[in-house]
């Protein structure tokens, strides 16, 4: 199959077998997509896939997570068929554990993602970053994280403005033009939202919503939105295995 190679329109490898070819050769370049889903329901595998690729390819990556544990989230990889260990030891891919008690989290990310020239870089997951309580300050031009002491003129936590700036905040740190960015979004049983702050899945270029329908023992993929992209909106079935994690059936 060709695919269109213009500067606007290169596409980057999901590593999902079948899924490059739903979206026209892979996530748009620079964009920033989605994967929403609940517990369960393989958003993290889509990650460590995206990834995987990125390190064949000879691509810097940086996972980001909210989750202590980078042994464990190894491990995981590790029985999915991904072995990251060369890669991380040659400094090709990064874990790096985002502390939400520290009030310097933005700008820790930030400062990686710049300082690092990383071409793939996951976020997971968005949920507790979104919920993390913040000041927003001088009329929206900052955001930054309670416990902060220089706090004036602060909006109610719980305002949906406080929570849409705090989100486009974080997302515009995604949005670096040398890198294609995924993030993970809980999603809530049961909620029609594809995330829970309710706002992320309006800020970002594309959207995967992952799902399990456990009384046909089933699991599905939905491209939601992609943006400059032709595709199904029909749910497609998936397997997850331990030789190298989702395929589309
Ligand atoms: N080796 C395997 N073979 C088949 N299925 C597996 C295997 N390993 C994990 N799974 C399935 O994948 C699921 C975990 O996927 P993953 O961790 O990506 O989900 P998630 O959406 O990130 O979940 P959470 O919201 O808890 O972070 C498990 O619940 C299990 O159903
Ligand atoms: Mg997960």
């Amino acid at each position: 199959m060709e695919y269109h190679t213009s500067t606007e329109d290169r596409r980057v490898g999901t590593g999902i077998a079948g899924l490059d070819e739903l979206l026209q050769g892979g996530y748009p370049k620079g964009s920033v997509t989605l994967i929403a889903g609940t517990p369960g329901t393989g958003k993290t595998i889509v990650c460590f896939q995206y990834l995987d690729t990125g390190v064949k390819n000879k691509e810097k990556c940086l996972f980001l997570t909210s989750d202590e544990r980078i042994d464990n989230l190894v491990n995981q990889a590790n029985k999915l068929g991904f072995n990251f260990d060369g890669a991380v030891k040659s400094g090709q891919l990064k874990f790096l554990y985002l502390d939400l008690e520290k009030h310097t989290v933005h700008k820790d990310m930030e400062d990686e993602i710049r300082m690092g020239k990383y071409s793939r870089v996951v976020l997971d997951s968005l949920t507790p970053l979104s919920e993390m309580p913040v000041w927003v300050v001088n009329r929206g031009s900052e955001i930054i994280p309670v416990g902060d002491t220089m706090v004036n003129t602060p909006l109610p936590l719980d305002s949906i403005q406080a929570t849409r700036m705090h989100v486009r905040r974080l997302l515009r740190i995604l949005e670096e033009d040398a890198c294609t960015a995924l993030v993970t979004s809980e999603i809530t049983e049961g909620s029609r939202n594809l995330s829970r702050d309710s706002v992320s899945e309006f800020l970002v270029d594309g959207i995967l919503v992952l799902d399990l329908d456990p009384s046909m023992d089933r699991r599905k993929l939905t491209v939601r939105k992609m943006r400059g992209t032709k595709h199904t909106l029909k749910p497609r079935d998936i397997e997850i295995t331990s030789k190298g994690g989702i395929r589309i059936l």
